[in-house]
């Protein structure tokens, strides 16, 4: 495994890759490797000749009263972790060297990145947006493998992809869970051990929702509250929105529709640590 630090090294590395007909996999990551990064490595490898894994802790998707300087950066374990994995070359850049002095330019993104998580934290798709655009234009992919762990963020790289007419296919990774069903977060690490079973009160919540939905409920509106309900009586706890939206457009919705998909979207504190989750069901 190589590893790369200067974007426009990686960029003629990406570049030969190309002319000699390399199939090439991105993951991006912003490092503390854990189970859901390397299963996103994994789906890479088995569908790309060379996988490009980025580390960068991208400051401008940290907001103001945001923990950019507390990030976890154990990039020892993680170049162990990336090499084990498979992946090919490492891209490492200094946020130097992707935001110069002088950078002017950030993406916008439109109403789907000022909802949900966009609304609590300003700013932060537009940080995600020009930092993914910019390693795409740095790692030229055929590929790109994003977890559906962030599914706002997964349909917002979507987004820009078809509204930029960029030649990536982007490849949903499932949620990786643990045997609680609490899923896999570089957030986890803050959970103390109560809390972190308290946690699993989220993945109850998808759970309830999928039994609702097959009991043929419709009102998801009402099967969203009784969510919100169990997170709040459970002790630590509170939620901070659950909501379903339309797997094809991403939108707020309140009744679903036999055949059609949806995402469940729970955001919720445990203790201090805020934590998201997901989870797609179909309406039979
Ligand atoms: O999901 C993440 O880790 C980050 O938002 C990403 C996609 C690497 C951009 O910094």
């Amino acid at each position: 495994m190589q590893i790369i630090t200067e974007p426009c090294q990686m960029q003629a590395i990406a570049e030969k890759l190309r002319l000699n007909r390399q199939l090439i996999g991105v993951v991006m990551t912003m490092g503390a490797l854990h189970e859901g990064h390397l299963s996103l490595v994994k789906l890479a490898r088995q569908s790309s000749g060379t996988v490009i894994l980025t580390i960068f802790v991208n400051p401008s998707q940290f907001g103001a009263n945001e923990d950019l300087h507390q990030y976890p950066r154990p990039f020892e374990q993680d170049v162990a972790l990336a090499k084990a994995a498979g992946v090919d070359y490492l891209f490492a850049p200094e946020a130097r060297n992707i935001y110069p002095e002088n950078y002017q330019t950030t993406l916008e993104c439109g109403a789907l990145g000022k909802r949900l998580e966009g609304e609590r934290r300003p700013g932060h798709f537009n940080g995600v947006a020009t930092i993914v655009t910019k390693l795409f234009h740095i790692t030229k992919p055929h590929r790109a493998i994003f977890g559906e762990k962030d599914a706002q963020q997964l349909a917002i790289i979507r987004q820009i992809v078809k509204d930029l007419d960029l030649d990536i296919t982007v490849v949903a990774a499932p949620i990786v869970r643990e045997e609680s069903g609490l899923a896999v977060s570089s957030r986890n690490i803050y959970l103390s051990s109560q809390e972190r079973s308290a946690a699993t009160i989220l993945y109850q919540g998808i759970c309830h929702a999928e039994k609702s939905i097959a009991s043929k409920k419709r009102d998801l509106l009402a099967i969203a509250a009784e969510i919100e309900q169990m997170i709040a009586s459970t002790p630590g706890c509170r939620p901070d929105y659950v909501t379903f939206v339309d797997e094809e457009r991403f939108e707020l919705t309140e009744r679903a529709e036999e055949g059609k998909e949806y995402r469940l979207l729970l955001a919720a504190y445990c203790g201090a640590v805020r934590l998201i989750d997901n989870g797609k069901i179909r309406a039979s």
